[in-house]
C-alpha cells in the first residue's frame, strides 16, 4: 500500500483582491498549485499545509483560503505560522477537530502506514519560532505512543540554520537543542517536513533528514551572505510529494506548479514514440 502525503507552505492568502505586500496576489497561484495536484497521476492521501496559511491572520482572509482549497477531497491538515491567528483559523475551520480549541495546535494523525505529527512552533505576535517545556513533553509522549510506524514531523520553523541569515534570525529560536536531544531517542522519524523559508532545503538533522517546501507564490532569494536583505522573488513555485511504501520508505518529490511541455513517450533506442 503506497500513501502520499501532499505538502504545500507559506500560502500568505490574503482577501480577495487584496495583495501580500501591494504587490502579489497569491491567491491564483494556489490555485494554480491547487490544478497541478489534481493532475497528478498519484491522487493525495493527504495535504498538509505547513503555516503562513494567511497573510495577516484575518478571518476574511482564511474565508477565501477555505473557499480556495474547495476542488480538493482529500483529508487537509493545516497548521499555523508566524504570519497566521490561530484563534481566526479554529473560528473558520470548526470543522478541523485537531487544531483543537486553545492552546497551541500541535496533533497527531494515522494517514495508513504513516503518522504525520504537527507540532506548533508559532510564538504569539513573533516572527521567529519556539518549542517550550510543554510542547516538548507532548512531542515525548506522541512518539512514545506510534513508535512503530514511520513518522514525519511537521513544523513551521526549520529546527535548522539554512544559512540565510535574515531567515535565520526569526527560525526557532528557542528549544532547538532541547528538542534534537528528544528526537535522537527515537529511530522511527523519517523527515523533519517544515515551511517558513519560501525554498526547498534540506540537511541532516538530528538523526534524520529535516526539509523546508517552496511556496506555491513567492520564493525567498537564495544568498548565502550573511548580511543578505530580505527579498521575495516569483521564481517557479512548487510542492512536495512525501511518498510512502513499505519497500522503498519514504521518498520526497518536489513538483513545480504550472503546465510544461510534453510529456513525450520514448523508445529504449531514444526515439519518440508516435
Ligand atoms: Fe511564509
Ligand atoms: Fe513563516
Amino acid at each position: 500500500m503506497s500513501t502520499y502525503l501532499f505538502q504545500l507552505s507559506d500560502l500568505h492568502i490574503r482577501e480577495p483582491g487584496r495583495k501580500a505586500y501591494g504587490r502579489l496576489d497569491t491567491a491564483p497561484y494556489l490555485s494554480r498549485a491547487i490544478d497541478t495536484m489534481l493532475r497528478c497521476p498519484q491522487s493525495p492521501s493527504a495535504l498538509v499545509i505547513t503555516g503562513d496559511l494567511c497573510d495577516f491572520g484575518r478571518e476574511d482572509e482564511y474565508r477565501h483560503l477555505r473557499a480556495l482549497l474547495a476542488p480538493l477531497s482529500c483529508p487537509i491538515y493545516l497548521m499555523p505560522g508566524n504570519h497566521d491567528c490561530l484563534l481566526n483559523l479554529r473560528r473558520v475551520f470548526p470543522d478541523h477537530p485537531y487544531l483543537g480549541l486553545s492552546g497551541p495546535a500541535h496533533f497527531s494523525v494515522q494517514l495508513d502506514d504513516l503518522q504525520l505529527v504537527a507540532l506548533d512552533s508559532t510564538v504569539a505576535g513573533q516572527s521567529y519560532g519556539a518549542i517550550d517545556a510543554q510542547g516538548l513533553a507532548w512531542l515525548e509522549e506522541t512518539l512514545k505512543n506510534c513508535s512503530d510506524r514511520p513518522v514525519v514531523l511537521a513544523m513551521h520553523h526549520p529546527p535548522f540554520l539554512t544559512q540565510i541569515g535574515h531567515m535565520d534570525e526569526i527560525g526557532l529560536l528557542l528549544g532547538r537543542i532541547e528538542l534534537t536531544q528528544l528526537l535522537r531517542q527515537f529511530s522511527n522519524i523519517e523527515r523533519i517536513i517544515c515551511g517558513h523559508l519560501h525554498r526547498a532545503i534540506e540537511t541532516r538533522f538530528a538523526g534524520t533528514i529535516a526539509s523546508t517546501a517552496p511556496s506555491p507564490a513567492h520564493q525567498v532569494v537564495l544568498d548565502l551572505d550573511p548580511m543578505a536583505r530580505s527579498q521575495w522573488n516569483l521564481e517557479p513555485g512548487a510542492f512536495r510529494i512525501h511518498a510512502w511504501n513499505k519497500s522503498a520508505g519514504l521518498v520526497t518529490h518536489t513538483m513545480p506548479v504550472g503546465s510544461y511541455e510534453g510529456p513525450y513517450p520514448f523508445h529504449a533506442d531514444g526515439t519518440l514514440i508516435d
